[in-house]
Order: C-alpha cells, then sequence, then structure tokens
C-alpha cells in the first residue's frame, strides 16, 4: 500500500529516496513521485503513474547538489491509478508538496470550504486538500509551522504526510495519526523519514517513531517534535531496531512467496525457539510475563484479524478452546470496529498481524483502549504500531514477509497460537506429545516442501479452471478458506472455501465438471464424514484433489489426485495442509506467468480501512 520517504543530509537525497521507495514496492503501488527542493531554492516535483523505476529519465542532472527530498507510492484510494493522482500534490503555485498516506475522511467538507475561498483543485485524490489548506493558513498566520499545525488539526481520517515548502528550504515537516511513520537518525547530519521501517534499514537502525498527533520538524542536524493537541514539545524517544538485511533477499528463489513458503520449517523452529521444552512439558512465552496475574482471571477471548491472520485466527480458536477451554470469537477487524457488542473487562482482544500495521486491526485495538481489558498482541514485524498499542504480546519471529500473499507468516501465527492455547491451559505437561509433534514438525514440513514438484505437476491440471472450491472440517475447515485465499490472491481464480458439512447447504448447486474442489481429508475423527462429502461432488461430476495422509489407501479411489502428508496430531494439520495448499496455488500462478509478488489490486500492508 502507499509508502512515503523522505530525506534529509548530505547524501544525494533523490538516491536515498527512490531506494527507500523500491524497498517498499512489495507493498504494492499503482503509481510514484518525488518532490525536492532545487539548490536554487525552488520546488520540483516528477510523478507517474507507474513503477518506481520509470521517474528516473524525469530527475534532473543536477541530482548531485539535491539534498533534501520526498517521495511516495501510491495505492489508489481516491481517484484513478494515473500521474494527476499520483504523489506529491501541490498547492496552486507548487511551493507546498505534500506525500500523504492514509485517508482524509472530511476532504469534501475541506476542498467545499477551500474552493468558496477560491483555491482550485484539480486532482479526484483526498491528499490534494492538505498542501491548499497549508497555503490557506500560511496566508492568515504567516509561520509555516503554525500554518501546517492549523491544517493537521482540520483533518479528519488517517494520515501520515511529509511536507516540504519552498519558503522553509532546509526542513521536513512530518505528522501522523493512525498510520505509520518513522524517522531514522543517521550518523552523519541526516534523517531518513519512512512509513515502514524497511526503507530505513539501509541507512540506520536507531529510529524515532512518531506517535499520533506528534508533528516532527526535521532538519539536516536537528529533530524536534510537537504534540500537536498540547502545543508543546517533546523528547524524541530513539531506539535500536532488530532487524536483519539479509532475511528481505530472493537468494536462490526466482520471486519472494516461493522463498517464503520454502522458509515455513524454519518459521516454526523461530517461533518455538527459547519457548519449548517438549520433554519437561514447558512452554514459556516471556512476552505474556507481564500479564500473567491478568490472564488467570479471563473469560473470553476475542481474536481480530484482517487476511490471512484471521484465517490463523479461526484455527486459533479451534486451539484454544480445545487446549485452554477458554471460549473464543474471531472477528473480522473490519467489522468488530463498528460493532456495538458487550465487552466486559475479563474479556482480552487478541490482534492478530504480520505487518502489526493493518488500518482495521489497529482501529479494533483502539475501539477498545478504555474498555478496562487487556489487549494482547501477535505480531511479526518488530516495533510495528501493534506492538506499541498492545499491553503485552508475542513475536512471531519468522523474518520479514515481502510477497503480498502471506505463507510462512501464517504459519508462524499457527505455532504461536497453539503455544499460546498451551500456555493458557491448566498444565502444559499433559500435552507433552504435543510438544513433542512440535518439535517434529519442521521436517514433516520440510517433507512436504520436497514434494513441490509432483504438487506442481497435479496443480498443472487445474490451471485452466475459472472456479475452484476448497473443503475441510475441525481444524482443516480454515485452512480451506485460506486455501481458497491464496489461490484468489496469487492466480485470480474465483475459489471459494466451505466447511464441507456445509457444501449440501448450497454450493453444491455450483459443482460439476468444471468447477473442481480441493478437499483437505487427512486423518481426524471427522475423516468418514469428508469421504461423505467428497461422494457427493464426484455424484455431481466435481474432479476432487484430496490433500490426504501418507498411508491412506482409501482416498485414491475415491478422488482424481492426492497429494500425501506426513502423519501429524489432527492438531498439527493445518500447517502441512496450508503449505501443501501455498505450493499449489503458487504453481497455478506461476503457469499463468503472473506477477506473483505483487498481485493485481493488492496490497501487503493495508493502512487504509
Ligand atoms: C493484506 C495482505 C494479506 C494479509 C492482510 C492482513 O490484505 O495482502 O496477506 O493477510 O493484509 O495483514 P496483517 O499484516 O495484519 O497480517
Amino acid at each position: 500500500m502507499c509508502g512515503i520517504v523522505g530525506y534529509i543530509g548530505n547524501k544525494e537525497a533523490i538516491d536515498v529516496v527512490l531506494n527507500g521507495l523500491r524497498a517498499l514496492e512489495y507493498r504494492g503501488y499503482d503509481s510514484s513521485g518525488v518532490a525536492y527542493i532545487e539548490s536554487n531554492g525552488s520546488g520540483r516535483v516528477v510523478k507517474q503513474a507507474g513503477r518506481v523505476e520509470h521517474l528516473l529519465p524525469g530527475l534532473d542532472q543536477e541530482k548531485s547538489k539535491i539534498h533534501i527530498a520526498i517521495g511516495h507510492t501510491r495505492w489508489a484510494t481516491h481517484g484513478l491509478p494515473n500521474t494527476l493522482n499520483a504523489h506529491p500534490h501541490t498547492n496552486s503555485d507548487g511551493s507546498i508538496m505534500v506525500v500523504h498516506n492514509g485517508i482524509i475522511e472530511n476532504y469534501l467538507e475541506i476542498k467545499r470550504e477551500l474552493a468558496k475561498n477560491g483555491y482550485k483543485l484539480i486532482t479526484q485524490t483526498d491528499t490534494e486538500v492538505i498542501p491548499h489548506l497549508i497555503d490557506y493558513y500560511l496566508k492568515r498566520l504567516g509561520s509555516f509551522e503554525e500554518a501546517i499545525t492549523a491544517a493537521l488539526n482540520d483533518l479528519k481520517g488517517a494520515y501520515a504526510v511529509a511536507v516540504l515548502a519552498t519558503a522553509e528550504p532546509e526542513k521536513i515537516y512530518a505528522a501522523k495519526l493512525s498510520s505509520p511513520l518513522v524517522i531514522g537518525v543517521g550518523r552523519h547530519n541526516e534523517y531518513i523519514l519512512a512509513s515502514d521501517p524497511n526503507a530505513i534499514m539501509e541507512h540506520t537502525k536507531k529510529v524515532v517513531f512518531l506517535e499520533d498527533y506528534d508533528l516532527a520538524v526535521i532538519s539536516k542536524d536537528k529533530l524536534s517534535i510537537k504534540d500537536l493537541r498540547k502545543n508543546t514539545l517533546k523528547s524524541a524517544k530513539a531506539e535500536l531496531l532488530d532487524y536483519d538485511r539479509d532475511k528481505s533477499s530472493k537468494g536462490d528463489f526466482p520471486n519472494f512467496m516461493l522463498k517464503e513458503i520454502f522458509e515455513a520449517p524454519q518459521a516454526i523452529k523461530s517461533a518455538t525457539l527459547g519457548r519449548v521444552q517438549a520433554d519437561k512439558g514447558i512452554v514459556k512465552l516471556g512476552g505474556l510475563e507481564t500479564v500473567t496475574t491478568q490472564l488467570k482471571l479471563i473469560d473470553r477471548i476475542v481474536i481480530v484479524a484482517c487476511g490471512t491472520s484471521y484465517y490463523a485466527g479461526l484455527v486459533g480458536e479451534y486451539l484454544i478452546e480445545e487446549l485452554a477451554g477458554i471460549p473464543v470469537e474471531v472477528q473480522l477487524a473490519s467489522e468488530f470496529k463498528y460493532r456495538s457488542e458487550p465487552f466486559s473487562r475479563s474479556s482480552v482482544l487478541l490482534a492478530i498481524s504480520q505487518s502489526g500495521e493493518t488500518a482495521d486491526t489497529i482501529a479494533a485495538l483502539k475501539k477498545v483502549k478504555d474498555y478496562g481489558c487487556l489487549r494482547l498482541g501477535i505480531v511479526n514485524a518488530a516495533g510495528s504500531t501493534i506492538t506499541r498499542l498492545t499491553d503485552a504480546g508475542v513475536y512471531c519471529h519468522a523474518g520479514p514477509e515481502q510477497a503480498v500473499a502471506s505463507t510462512k507468516a501464517f504459519i508462524s501465527q499457527v505455532t504461536v497460537l497453539t503455544l499460546l492455547a498451551l500456555y493458557l491451559s491448566d498444565g502444559t505437561k499433559g500435552y507433552r506429545n504435543l510438544l513433542k509433534e512440535l518439535d517434529l514438525l519442521p521436517d514433516k514440513v520440510q517433507a512436504v516442501l520436497d514434494q513441490a514438484e509432483k504438487i506442481k505437476t497435479i496443480a498443472l491440471k487445474y490451471k485452466d479452471s475459472k472456479d475452484f472450491m476448497y473443503i475441510g472440517r475441525g481444524y482443516v475447515y480454515p485452512c480451506a478458506l485460506e486455501g481458497a485465499l491464496k489461490l484468489k490472491e496469487t492466480s485470480y481464480i474465483h475459489a471459494e472455501g466451505y466447511a464441507a458439512g456445509e457444501m449440501k447447504h448450497g454450493p453444491l448447486a455450483l459443482i460439476d465438471e468444471d468447477f473442481p474442489t480441493l478437499a483437505i481429508a487427512t486423518d481426524s475423527p471427522l475423516l468418514e464424514k469428508t469421504y461423505s462429502n467428497i461422494e457427493e461432488i464426484r455424484a455431481r461430476s466435481g474432479r476432487v484433489v484430496a490433500l490426504a495422509t501418507e498411508g491412506n489407501k482409501k482416498i485414491g479411489k475415491l478422488v482424481n489426485d492426492v497429494i500425501y502428508l506426513p502423519k501429524t496430531l489432527e492438531i498439527t494439520q493445518p500447517i502441512l495442509s496450508v503449505v501443501a495448499m501455498q505450493l499449489f496455488a503458487y504453481y497455478i500462478a506461476e503457469s499463468k506467468e503472473l506477477n506473483i509478488d505483487k498481485p493485481r489490486n493488492l496490497a501487503k500492508s493495508v493502512t487504509v480501512e
């Protein structure tokens, strides 16, 4: 989704900004642009619909003289993804240049007011009101800082903004509300600003995370931060980010998605490292130690999440209810925010998020801020907004995930949820079998990955399908939903996930020879029932690919194709099934020569509601 980068210092600012934007490309975008102050003090904007690389020809010969710049990758929300709507946006004379992430909810109202005052806005975006509003206040208040403060105070919704102005040619102004913004403190009189630490890590690991209502004024040798509500200065708290750059390169893989699928065994190991002692039946979650007493008093857990994290949450519901006996509800974060529902202090809100920046999930956490309940997180990205909004939590430690379609993050989320369920249970000792199985799981996942070629051969038989049904029961029902999501996201094939037992209540009407099904028919007490559901599909001429447990002699006769998975416990089955389905979706997308890491219309980190 949208990305912001800014630089002020002695390096070539345009190069730093472009490199930063490249580091954010994985988030998905449709247009890009930069703005900078030229050596003669005038402002310049170069932008276009398309990739960051296409900006290069439009950039100045005098690049080496530019030491202050901001840049943006846009993922269209208001208005078409064309050059006019691309950021930066400016006031009429181009003296104020703004890049913005988020959505200004009252932009139409502001636009109307500006029009009454003679302002002519030319784009379809919400962002364009910002430079004009600053211009409006600048003419009345005189000081740029006062003008930007007044303008920001008028905005409703969510924003992360970076502003350049020819009136203040040696400063970048930056502010945020419900949208992340982080400032990297460079070694030699320089600051790098970005909406995602990925764009900064090349330069420094020392960062200052801006908080809501912060206005940062950044010059080469000074960073000051003002609280917009109190109109007072506050101290800038720098921290060191723990980040391994090597983990964010593709290595020998053709793309990030395949690389990240193959990182599943490591994801399980990293999620359990130092947390499990299988022989002693011990699970230790250091991130929850500060809330141990409160956890003893909880009577309900509400999980909120989006996309793949939501499906991991659904697996978590089965896990926590079975192992810990605590009632769990899983809600889509986008729905939770607007529901009126009873929420007692003994309930816990558990947010699950890979990026830790998903706007809907953040909104859900903010909604319960004053309820007095515990807010927990299961997050992959260290230092992200969700980790700051929660009282305690457990990191996934899966390393950076770059492909838009989430793969290894799901694996680590389900692993962490298994640990959490055990941690919340009365005694983990009774679960030695499960803990031992967690130890064996990375090798079993590797055995699934070793079948990649076979999975590819089967996937290619189905590559021309227009529709796909995914079914499962019990623990693997949420996996069917996740399997269908992977296929939709990566190969643009219409796919639906259903509880196998629900097929007869409607979806069966869709089934014919052109509507295949992927049935998760791995060993479980419900397997016989899944067989019946498969028979019902076969009886309607539907082709079926099954995921089954090694040694299953019956399934081969029932279905068209079988992918065999190693024997495991029912509880740990989701991880093996999902890895197989990730590969299945991947190879279909690959055969269609699609942009696997950046599917059309999608973004990695969805920072708007
Ligand atoms: C986007 C991504 C998905 C992800 C979802 C939730 O839609 O494309 O892969 O599952 O956001 O993201 P989160 O970072 O909160 O897990």
